[in-house]
């Protein structure tokens, strides 16, 4: 039986077609396809400015620097989101003010939010889950009332939507991965979405060495900065993908609705939201009840493995690394993130599956849970 991976991209032949004749074109580095790729993306967002990257996680490095942010302030972010969000904070000099989240929809938690609000503050970095999105109103009525930027990472929600609006089409920031294990792919790739023209010129200055054009057609540097610029390749690929995002999530959203109806009852374990409208299904995470069924998390992966299901970790709350230890954050500090840190795991859903797999997948959990 072929390994049934927990997440795999959906590369058709039209991407493969769009990668070669990119290739063939004679210009392979950032140039029109970059170009074609931001205007198709922004209009996903409403017409908003959008840029893009080589990763989700440059576009937080620089989506931090373009709201000002320097040594000595603080960024209010959840704990429970990739490591990317911690270290691009701590990278750009600020302190990572961790909070917790919701324990069902991972949303981060906005009283927790509100408490750690300091002079110092100077953004807000929520990370959006699939299944539900926190409360996008009171997230934003807050910031406003402290005149804090918000910075949303967004990398696992393209094509989510708050209130009919799509992720990215209002707010600050937002900042998405094309990641190949996201809801489509340039590879590696990612893309932040801001809210005027200015904001996207300063991201296009940070994106390319700092470089500025001067009015005699000679450049100049200002502020050192690094290379994030996405390639024409990439941004075919993006192109091709982005023309199937619909598809891509309808499939997602049905392998999703599977999981729901086939999963086997276990007293304690926590599934993500369902039902709740206009959400996007990057991945399948669930709390386990490992001890009380006798099991730890490790043997159970591995005897999903021996049935050729491989499973994945999302995530391991950023406040317990030895980076956020030494921090000075400890262990009892946000219960809701240690507990999903403890007992998360991602079962396997992609584009490459269908109803048939996920019931394989159901059937081996509860085969192995007793
Ligand atoms: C929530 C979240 N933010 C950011 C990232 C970083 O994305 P990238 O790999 O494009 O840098 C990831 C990647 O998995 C993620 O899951």
């Amino acid at each position: 039986m072929a390994l049934l991976n927990f997440s795999q991209p959906a590369l058709d032949d039209a991407t493969l077609a769009a990668v070669t004749d990119t290739m063939k074109s004679g210009w392979i580095a950032s140039g029109p396809r970059v170009l074609a790729f931001e205007r198709a993306l922004s209009g996903t967002f409403d017409g908003r400015p959008t840029r893009t990257l080589t990763s989700a996680t440059g576009a937080m490095e620089l989506a931090l620097l373009a709201c000002g942010v320097k040594p000595g302030d603080e960024v209010i972010t959840s704990t429970q989101s990739f490591f990317s969000t911690m270290n691009m904070i701590v990278k750009v000099g600020a302190r990572p003010v961790f909070v917790d989240c919701d324990l069902v929809t991972r949303a981060i938690d906005l009283d927790r939010v509100a408490a750690a609000i300091t002079p110092r503050t100077k953004a807000i970095v929520p990370t959006h889950f699939p299944g539900a999105l926190g409360d996008m109103d009171a997230l934003y009525a807050l910031a406003r009332r402290h005149g804090l930027r918000v910075i949303e990472d967004a990398a696992l929600v393209q094509g989510s939507t708050w209130k009919g609006q799509p992720i990215g089409s209002f707010g600050d920031i937002a900042t998405f991965s094309f990641h190949p294990n996201k809801n489509m792919t340039t590879i590696e790739g990612g893309a932040i979405v801001v809210p005027d023209d200015a904001t996207a010129k300063r991201i296009e200055v940070l994106r390319f060495h700092g470089i500025e054009r001067l009015a005699d057609d000679t450049r100049d540097v200002a502020v050192a900065s690094g290379k994030y610029n996405m390639s024409d390749v990439s941004a075919a690929i993006g192109l091709a993908q982005l023309a199937q995002l619909p598809a891509f999530l309808a499939q997602r959203q049905r392998l999703a609705e599977r999981y729901f109806d086939v999963f086997p009852a276990i007293d304690g374990a926590v599934l993500p939201p369902r039902g709740v409208p206009g959400q996007s299904w990057n991945m399948f995470c669930v709390l386990l009840p490992y001890e009380a069924l006798g099991t730890t998390r490790q043997r159970f992966r591995a005897a999903l493995r021996e049935r050729e299901i491989a499973t994945g970790l999302s995530y391991e709350p950023s406040h317990l690394t030895t980076l956020g230890r030494s921090l000075g954050w400890r262990e009892g500090q946000f219960p809701n993130a240690e507990r999903i840190g403890r007992e998360t795991v991602t079962i396997p859903l992609h584009c490459g599956m269908n109803e048939a797999d996920v019931d394989r997948v159901c059937a081996a959990i509860a085969d192995i849970l007793g």
